[in-house]
């Protein structure tokens, strides 16, 4: 928290009391932020700890930063709190409703946020190395089903992997063509058990990242806390011998830089 906030804000409307940046690849938050307007109900939201410590890892003030599936904003939100520019995208007209007016707040620093109804596979009216960073959150397949089935184009419709990752490659491709070079792209995914049996999501979609380019800097686990089906499903796991998923990954790729020697990094290129 700044200490030069001005006086009409409380610490709650601008940001966490307390702040630690992580500073290594396992991050628990037992506690979800409640700062400014951060909106818990939104079913698969992910912690404002992490967009905050993803921002502020990888931006500097005035930045412009992508969630091209923004949900109720937690980007956004932690975007205007620490002072980047951002747009958010949405399949969901409800989503981007929610996170305009979670954007609604005043705020000491100048930035600049969007927020609009668009398909994350289709970012042809962005302009080519546009961006400093992009930080967003598919679905996970159709374990939530944000639209209820209502929007076609919405991807947590797709409950096969080979088409999920197919649908994922065509975001990861234009992530890579709007992020400038030397950037980071940030994508938080889980996995999912299907007949009782571990479904490797996550590996699969930073292979599909991996294909169109970006180099892996990170994968961070981040431990989840509060899952709905935890008790429903714990005795089901004891009896069919499976371990409950209660972690997802953060990856963090890069994109080289235009000519880059990227044979230190070829195990981070998937080869
Ligand atoms: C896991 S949620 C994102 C949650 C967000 N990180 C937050 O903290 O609120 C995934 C979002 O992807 C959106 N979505 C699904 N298919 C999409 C598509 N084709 N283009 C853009 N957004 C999409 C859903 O509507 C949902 O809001």
């Amino acid at each position: 928290m700044s200490a030069t906030a001005k006086s009409n804000c409380t610490y709650k409307e601008v940001g966490p009391l307390f702040w630690e940046p992580e500073y290594t690849t396992v991050w628990s938050f037992p506690e979800r932020g409640n700062w400014a307007t951060h909106n818990p109900k939104y079913r698969g939201n992910f912690a404002p700890q992490v967009a905050r410590n993803i921002i502020e890892m990888y931006t500097d003030r005035g930045d412009i930063i992508l969630d091209p599936m923004v949900g109720a904003g937690t980007t956004l939100i932690e975007a205007k709190l620490l002072a980047r520019n951002a747009l958010g995208m949405d399949i969901n007209p409800e989503a981007v409703e929610l996170t305009k007016a979670a954007l609604r707040f005043r705020h000491h620093l100048p930035s600049h946020q969007e927020v609009k109804v668009g398909d994350a596979r289709d970012l042809s009216l962005l302009d080519d190395n546009s961006f400093d960073l992009v930080l967003t959150h598919p679905p996970y397949m159709n374990i939530i089903k944000y639209s209820g089935g209502k929007i076609p184009e919405d991807l947590s419709n797709i409950g096969s992997l080979p088409k999920f990752c197919s649908e994922i490659e065509k975001i990861a491709k234009g992530l890579f063509r709007v992020l400038k070079p030397d950037k980071y792209c940030a994508i938080l995914i889980g996995d999912t058990r299907k007949a009782k049996h571990f479904v490797p999501l996550a590996f699969n979609v930073m292979q599909r990242f991996l294909r169109v380019g970006f180099v892996l800097k990170e994968d961070i686990i981040k431990v989840q806390h509060h899952c709905k089906s935890t008790e429903r499903w714990r005795w089901k796991a004891k009896r069919d011998k499976f371990y409950l998923i209660m972690h997802e990954h953060l990856f963090v790729f890069r994109k080289p830089k235009l000519g880059e020697e990227l044979s230190r990094v070829k195990w981070s290129r998937g080869s």
